[in-house]
């Protein structure tokens, strides 16, 4: 019996409209956009939307520094994104902003309904506010020591020493990362989302299939550790939109975000004339779908179901949330090259290649995805050109030159032709249930079978036997159709080699149920290359474009991920003087228990012996560190830590986790010498 044609509005997530798209985002992307594709060729009306996410403090502020207009930053992004989203063939239907009218008008709407259902409070909040550049500033715009272990140097929210989470109220010595300001506590009135309100709603709508399970036992937790109320106010100025009955005080970025799906859909409705009301009301037969990252679970699994309930609108069917990606088995790092840009990756590479190893490896799971380089490489020329094109190459020359590019009229093995299309079932299972990585191997496995059936029929011997000719027809024709079914399969994941193969077969279409029928006595055009192999050459040279010389990194970049602060307040030449910075050997490094990103080393200064906590355990193992040569502050007063007391600081650089260097002195240096 034919599938019921279902209806389907699927999203991933909109990505911050301050930064370029890199691999990281892709695993997204093309996760989604190959189950779009699938739905599609099936037969189903599936729609795909998704808008850059253009709110918010941080976006502000990089167009402030870049002294143009907000609106013009999220103009010129949106080009771009939509540029590497194209060129990676990621077939939105629609792709909008959510600074948009539409989103205005459904934010409002929203809003409004949860407010007039009781479910806005409001309460004055005590938060730190920049009095040179006259803003309140959001936890990670505020530097300072922690209050628990003393590290200097942590943003308003955590410390990376010890693991200490707190209010930016509670930071000592607190500095605004805007201006070098010293922060004052303002008040200020805030409107918050009743969160609790929905916690029955929230837990039958949990165990109701709509998450992995993984997700729902992750939610659990959050149920056992209370629903908070959700501060969903900023303070001008913002960049956003201004709640109605509020002046100036905006939504924040995370309130607008998840409506932006609904925004865009609007504007395509209004663009294709489908009913955007019979997709949203409770009762909607249409089914919703958002991919996202594991990382923004509790925004779209607990805040979005609630303020879509409260507002009167349906839920979601499901919520499809992926790991991050790793590239040799790290986290992407600026300094290995292996932070790689979308475009950057478009100017060495083909997209299919990453969209059939991302498919490769991706499940239906929470886990993360490695990109091993050399994998990639090896994956991606066996599976598809050494197998998949292969087939095609083998055999298309002989219809073209012998047979006037006609296919044989009756298939040489039928049985093997209809084992191919059977297994289209378990496919098209896997594919539906986002099982890519068992999908693809279950296609190569086929691609197996029909290499080995050629190898067999050895159709280039046959070629020189007298009185064989058909013999070569029907063994090239058979290979050719198991091609055929073999890249109908392959088609949501790599489209436009599909595209080239439906011209070079002369087919109408590429759809699933197409290979029901086999082609018989049907002329096919003439072979072109499908793919070519990668080029180990292009990877590195790729690699070696994304790679960032650190030395050449502002200061500011050094011990912070954030590359992008403004360097803070200047210190006398004086001040400078004071510091004592000391060549050192270090002689023992240990982990400390208790401690995530901590080691202990016991540092020689030339005859005086030291003992200090450094936050480098994410770059160093213990016993790469023994015996090398760094440079410390010797004059920095001793604190005490929750581990022990800290007698001076170790200097390092880098972006951060496994990117932390620290400095080494040429050879020649001695323990105790004065580095200035
Ligand atoms: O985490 C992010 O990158 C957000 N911009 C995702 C927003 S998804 C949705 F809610 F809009
Ligand atoms: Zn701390």
């Amino acid at each position: 019996m034919p599938e019921q044609r279902r209806s389907l509005l699927v999203t991933s997530a909109l990505p911050y409209a301050n930064g370029s798209i890199h691999l990281g985002h892709l695993v997204e992307y093309i996760q989604t956009d190959i189950w779009v594709r699938f739905q599609k060729m099936r037969g189903h009306d599936c729609t795909y939307v998704c808008a850059d996410d253009a709110h918010g403090t941080p976006i502000m502020l990089r167009a402030r520094q870049e002294g143009i207009t907000p609106e013009e930053l999220i103009a010129r992004v949106s080009v771009e994104h939509q540029a590497d989203f194209a060129d990676f063939l990621i077939g939105f239907d629609h792709y909008s902003s959510t600074h948009s009218d539409e989103n205005r008008e459904l934010a409002e709407l929203i809003y409004t309904r949860n407010r007039d259902a009781g479910h806005i409070e409001t309460r004055t909040i005590t938060q730190l506010y920049d009095p040179e550049k006259e803003m309140f500033l959001p936890d990670r715009f505020i530097k300072g020591e922690c209050p628990r272990c003393g590290a200097p140097d942590q943003y308003g929210d955590s410390c990376e020493v010890c693991g200490a989470t707190y209010s930016p109220t509670e930071l000592k010595n607190p500095v605004s990362a805007i201006s070098g300001a010293t922060p004052v506590e303002k008040e200020s009135l805030h409107y918050f989302f009743k969160l609790a309100d929905f916690e029955p709603m929230l837990k039958k709508w949990t165990a109701a299939g709509h998450l992995q399970e993984e997700v729902a036992n992750k939610l659990g937790e959050w149920f056992r550790e209370g629903l908070r109320e959700w501060d969903i106010s900023r303070d001008a100025p913002y960049f956003g939109f201004e709640i109605p009955d509020a002046p100036g005080k905006y939504f924040y970025v995370w309130l607008d975000a998840p409506i932006g799906y609904l925004a865009s859909f609007r504007q395509y409705c209004q663009r294709s004339g489908k009913d955007f009301d019979a997709y949203w009301k409770p009762d909607s037969n249409a089914e919703v779908y958002h991919f996202i990252g594991k990382d923004i679970i509790y925004f779209h699994a607990l805040f979005w179901p609630a303020m879509l309930t409260g507002a009167g609108l349906r839920t979601p069917t499901a919520i499809f949330a992926h790991g991050f990606l790793t590239v040799n088995g790290q986290k992407m790092s600026k300094s290995r090259g292996t932070f790689i840009k979308a475009r950057t990756y478009l100017e060495h590479l083909q997209p299919e290649y990453l969209r059939y190893y991302f498919a490769a490896k991706l499940g239906s799971g929470v886990d993360d995805l490695d990109l091993s380089l050399e994998d990639f490489v090896a994956r991606v020329n066996s599976d598809l050109v050494g197998k998949v094109v292969n087939i095609a190459s083998r055999c298309a020359g002989f219809i073209h030159k012998r047979f006037e590019g006609r296919l044989s009229a009756a298939l040489e093995q039928e049985e093997l032709y209809t084992t191919f299309v059977a297994a289209g079932t378990e496919i098209a299972r896997l594919y539906e249930a986002r099982e890519y990585g068992h999908a693809m191997r279950e296609i190569m496995a086929l691609a197996d079978v029909a290499n080995q059936y050629i190898d067999e029929q050895k159709p280039w011997v046959l070629a020189r036997q007298e009185g064989a000719g058909r013999q070569v027809q029907a063994v090239c024709s058979l290979g050719l159709n198991l091609f055929r079914v073999l890249m109908t399969y392959l088609t949501p994941v790599l489209p436009a080699m599909s595209e080239k193969v439906r011209e070079f077969l002369q087919l109408a279409s590429m759809r699933w149920d197409d290979i029901a029928e086999p082609l018989l006595d049907h002329r096919i055009g003439k072979f072109q290359p499908l793919m070519t192999r990668i080029e180990a050459d292009a990877v590195e040279a790729m690699v070696e474009a994304s790679r960032e010389n650190l030395e050449a990194a502002p200061a500011a970049a050094i011990s912070g991920p954030l590359a992008e602060e403004p360097i803070a307040e200047t210190i006398s030449f004086e001040d400078f003087a004071r510091l004592d910075l000391r060549i050192v050997r270090i002689v023992r490094a240990e982990e400390v228990p208790g401690a995530d990103k901590l080691l202990r080393l016991t540092l020689d200064l030339g005859g005086e012996t030291r003992n200090v906590f450094a936050g480098i355990k994410s770059a160093y193992r213990p016993e790469e560190l023994e015996g090398r040569l760094t440079v410390m502050v010797a004059n920095l007063a001793p604190r005490k830590m929750r581990f022990g007391v800290s007698e001076g600081m170790v200097l390092a650089a880098g972006p951060g986790g496994s990117d932390l260097f620290i400095l080494e002195p040429h050879q020649g240096a001695q323990p105790g010498m004065r580095v200035k």
